[in-house]
């Protein structure tokens, strides 16, 4: 297993597990223009030559916005979505927080968060248009480079 940056080419095998994944996938014009943006951290999962799962992340000072994350379905439960956030933090120097906004009905997701530390800190009334979403929260320590919290 490993992780590395998204490259153009990665796309159909990252777009087909967010439409495994995920109920409202960005569509190739929305990965294309992310994948151009320096501010833009992406990055995915290989396994036997094979992408597996990826993240997208933007930082704003020492905070981490995760943007979207998804594990193909064949390969969950084997601790690769936890891979990919500590690669994300790690990757980013000096990060301090980590937020992201999921759906309350996501429940899967909601428990790997709660697994890895964060915390529910807000609430963003109809986010997902037909969904509120819940903003959760991980503090890291000091140290830059540790992993989240639960690792
Ligand atoms: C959320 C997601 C990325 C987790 O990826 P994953 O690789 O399966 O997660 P990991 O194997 O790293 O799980 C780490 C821990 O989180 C918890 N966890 C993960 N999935 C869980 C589930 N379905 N139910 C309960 N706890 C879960 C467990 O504590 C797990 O540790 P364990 O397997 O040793 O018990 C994956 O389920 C996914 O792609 N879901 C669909 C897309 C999605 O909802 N993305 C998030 C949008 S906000």
């Amino acid at each position: 297993m490993r992780i590395r940056r998204m490259r153009p080419e990665d796309l159909p095998a990252v777009m087909e597990i967010e439409a495994l994944s995920l109920p409202t996938p960005w569509s190739e014009d929305v990965w294309r223009q992310e994948l151009a943006s320096p501010f833009g951290l992406y990055l995915v999962l290989e396994e036997g030559g094979r992408v597996r799962g990826q993240i997208g992340a933007r930082r704003a000072a020492d905070e981490l916005h995760v943007t979207t994350l998804a594990v193909h379905p064949e390969s969950r439960r084997r601790g690769y979505g936890r891979a990919l956030l500590e690669a994300a933090v790690t990757e980013e120097h000096g990060i301090r927080r980590v937020l992201l906004e999921v759906r309350p009905s996501n429940a899967p997701a909601r428990a790997f968060y709660a697994a890895l530390g964060f915390r529910e800190t807000g609430h963003r009334p109809r986010y997902y248009g037909d969904e509120d979403a819940l903003l959760m929260t991980l503090d890291l320590p000091g140290d830059a480079a540790a992993p989240p919290a639960g690792a």
